[in-house]
């Protein structure tokens, strides 16, 4: 089928309340009609995510900021101008127009224009606002290819639109605009430097209590445990699990490892690190490893979403994720 007729049955199936898993420049979502509060419904039990987890929305162009926000402040407009489409959520304050459940009961919304042109031209066929999480079950890995989604989700969406390997890798940056300073919610896709530049001051970080899942302690996380090591003290932490009988798994740049260990490459330059990031964590997992030993990258530009997403799914777990 020629990508514009899967796109119009996608968009059709959004309109009709259905779910539609589709990609966007970051990772996977899973989209549903952002005013339609059954289908919305419906994609929280599909991700078995907890209610009050507010969902991002998706517009098809910066224009629409003020349809779906509410007195959007000069700074929303010039990040939008400069960052959209591409992988930036603004939070704003929510119009009135959106249900509640899409925003976990806040007041504020998270709105943003993606730049995979599937996504895009999948926003302007339906006309319409689509809240979409990423398209994994709640608490694990985000999906980075159409595949990913369909193992995970298949038989619970009603289309998977397939736009090949999501390019940036890591989910969107998270800004909030509707205090009186900018806050960083989420590292991702556009670094804090870019953000500061572009706003001329400072943009704080977000500083722990959180209604995002993105924030809980242990999230991004796959099935195995994961351990953080400082680069020399790797070695040794790995020989410790190996002896503890455990099949063990390293994740990063090839070096000297111990005989036995799994090694999965991940590349050293930050970019093409964060674009492998997830698949490589499911690789961990498809490999039946129990446990995942890594280093922190260095925390400027996208090494920072990277480190993020790594202490958070070496974070601590509490029952089911
Ligand atoms: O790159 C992305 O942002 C991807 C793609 C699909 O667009 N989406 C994504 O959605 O990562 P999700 O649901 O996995 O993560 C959305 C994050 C959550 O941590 C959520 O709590 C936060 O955004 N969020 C959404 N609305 C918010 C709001 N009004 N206030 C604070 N945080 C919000
Ligand atoms: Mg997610």
């Amino acid at each position: 089928m020629p990508v514009s007729e899967e796109i119009q049955r996608a968009a059709e199936a959004l309109r009709r309340g259905g779910l539609v898993a589709f990609p966007t420049e970051t990772v996977y979502g899973l989209g549903a009609d952002a005013e339609n509060e059954g289908a919305v419904r419906r994609l929280f039990a599909a991700k078995g995510r907890p209610a009050g987890h507010p969902l991002i929305v998706h517009i098809g162009a910066g224009e629409l900021l003020s349809a779906w926000a509410l007195e959007v402040p000069d700074s929303a407009w010039r990040l939008a101008e400069l960052f959209w489409p591409g992988p930036l959520t603004l939070i704003l304050r929510r119009a009135p127009r959106i249900p509640e459940i899409v925003t976990g009961g806040l007041l504020t919304v998270g709105l943003r224009v993606p730049s995979h042109p599937v996504a895009l031209a999948l926003l302007t066929a339906a006309g319409r606002a689509v809240a979409a999480p990423s398209a994994n079950r709640f608490g694990s890995v985000s999906p980075t290819t159409a595949e990913h989604v369909r193992r995970e989700l298949g038989s619970l969406v009603d289309v998977v639109l397939d736009g090949g390997p999501c390019s940036v890798g890591v989910e969107s940056t998270i800004l909030d605009l509707s205090g009186a300073d900018p806050t960083l919610l989420r590292p991702g896709g556009v670094t804090r430097e870019e953000l500061e530049r572009a706003l001329g001051r400072r943009v704080s970080l977000h500083a722990g209590g959180a209604r995002a899942p993105g924030q809980l302690a242990s999230h991004y996380a796959p099935r195995a445990r994961v351990v953080l090591a400082e680069a020399d003290a790797l070695p040794a932490r790995v020989r410790e699990l190996l002896a503890g009988g455990l099949r063990v798994a390293v994740l990063g740049p090839a070096g000297e490892l111990p005989e036995g260990v799994v090694a999965i490459p991940l590349p050293e330059d930050p970019k093409e690190r964060a674009r492998e990031l997830y698949t490589a964590l499911r690789r961990v997992d498809e490999l039946s490893c129990d446990v995942v030993v890594t280093t922190l990258p260095p925390e400027v530009g996208l090494g920072t979403a990277v480190a993020d997403r790594l202490r958070r799914a070496a974070g601590p777990r509490k029952g089911e994720r």
